[in-house]
């Protein structure tokens, strides 16, 4: 009994010191481990920013044509364009199409950017 009660009061220290420091947090703070899009990028966002953002910027097509391989198996639960859009952008830098390629990557953000932004737990979402 005496043991219980003991594990108990450990667990207690530590629940109360961990609100303690989340309040510590300016109030802007999103629970830890969770991205917020700008101090702390999300996973896709970051993955899109080193494998998409920088490539395309320096005319790297032959690695935007592998990234989006790649990314065509991140899409969420209902995307069901998200794999066809991704393989379009691929084969189109493939293809050495940079307007077309741009015009992809448009036409994906328009259509799963949001959705990213609204879905917490789809924007904390690991890349596999
Ligand atoms: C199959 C869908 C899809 C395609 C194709 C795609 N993206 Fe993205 N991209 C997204 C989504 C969704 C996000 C938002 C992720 C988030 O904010 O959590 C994103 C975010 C980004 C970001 C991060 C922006 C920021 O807020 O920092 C960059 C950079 C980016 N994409 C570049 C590109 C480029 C360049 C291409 C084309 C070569 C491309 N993407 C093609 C879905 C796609």
């Amino acid at each position: 009994m005496a043991k219980t009660k003991k594990a108990w009061s450990a667990v207690l220290v530590m629940v109360v010191a961990g609100v303690a420091g989340a309040a510590a947090l300016p109030s802007a703070a999103i629970a830890e481990g969770q991205c917020n899009g700008k101090s702390k990028p999300c996973p896709l966002q970051k993955w899109m920013r080193d494998n998409a953002g920088t490539p395309m910027a320096s005319g790297e097509l032959a690695t935007i044509a592998k990234s989006m391989e790649k990314a065509g198996t991140f899409g969420g639960p209902d995307m069901k364009d998200w794999a066809k859009l991704a393989k379009k952008t691929s084969d189109d830098a493939r293809a050495n199409k940079t307007d077309d390629v741009k015009a992809d990557c448009k036409a994906c953000h328009d259509a799963y950017k949001e959705a990213y932004k609204q879905n917490a737990a789809l924007r904390n979402k690991p890349i596999p």
